[in-house]
């Protein structure tokens, strides 16, 4: 009889909820072994139609993008629900091959200080847009972990001062640590956690692509164990597949 390892034995200090993060995902050159990829990477919605959930959230941010109203953004909500994933989508969208140039990634617990950043800011902002088509588009500053920055470091941001050709997308999961100064300059829209519904449609395209046996038993348990967080979803899978799903395999 195969032995059972129950998900509750799964030491969650082990898994790396947050490989990366989603920071630098643009401008990282690298191109890493397909196998050596973690799956939080490997199956990362590459277009707004990939993003689960949160239809309604990314058809308005489409919409106001496409007709060229696009306003700040803050986006905030617990992680791994599709905040780093929809803007990197976007800017997709939006830049496509120019992408690298019109998009700037900040992280904001980036330890170089507020000046530096601002700078950054700055010289990213005053450079010439390229064209596309007729309209000139306006350039992204893809602001990660917005809640990390101290008041005075948000108070400096000054993020009016660039909007003629520059919008700001604030990530964060506290909006409460977002000064409201900050937060009134900007559309807000918060990520729920994913529905198990979502996680679960999610979690079988990446064991059908995978080839994956996995219980429907294990499934449910994964789904319950992830609370709404894909990231953590795919992790464990990714991690536990060996041992919970052939655990007299030689992988184990
Ligand atoms: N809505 C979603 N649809 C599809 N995949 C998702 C979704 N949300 C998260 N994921 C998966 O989880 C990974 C992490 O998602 P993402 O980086 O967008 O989370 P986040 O909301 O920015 O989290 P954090 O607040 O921790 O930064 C993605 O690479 C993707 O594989
Ligand atoms: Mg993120």
């Amino acid at each position: 009889m195969a032995e059972t390892i129950s998900l509750m034995d799964i030491d969650d200090d082990k898994i790396h909820t947050k490989p990366n993060k989603g920071k630098n995902v643009i401008l990282s050159s690298s191109n890493p072994e397909p196998k050596s990829v973690p799956w939080v990477e490997k199956f990362r919605p590459q277009s707004l139609s990939d993003v689960a959930a949160h239809r309604d959230i990314v058809e308005t941010i489409d919409r106001l993008a496409s007709s060229n109203r696009l306003p700040h953004l803050l986006l905030y909500g617990p992680p791994g629900t599709g905040k780093t994933s929809t803007i990197l989508a976007l800017a997709r969208k939006l830049y496509g091959s120019q992408v690298n140039n019109m998009v700037l990634e900040l992280n904001a617990s980036d330890d170089r200080g507020i000046d530096v950043v601002r700078q950054q800011i700055q010289d990213f902002a005053s450079t010439q847009s390229i064209s596309f088509g007729a309209k000139s588009a306006v350039k992204l500053v893809l602001l990660d972990e917005a809640d990390a920055m101290t008041k005075d470091a948000q108070f400096a941001l000054l993020i009016e001062k660039y909007t003629r050709n520059t919008r700001f997308a604030l990530i964060c999961n506290n909006v409460n640590k977002v000064i409201p100064a900050l937060q009134s300059r900007c559309t807000r829209f918060r990520f729920a956690p994913l529905d198990a519904v979502h996680v679960s449609e999610r979690l079988r395209h990446v064991i059908e692509a995978e080839q994956l046996d996995v219980p429907e038993g294990g499934l449910k348990a994964l789904i319950r164990l992830s609370n709404g967080d894909m990231r953590k979803a795919l992790n464990i899978l990714q991690v536990q597949t060996p041992h919970l799903f052939y655990p007299h395999s030689d992988y184990v």
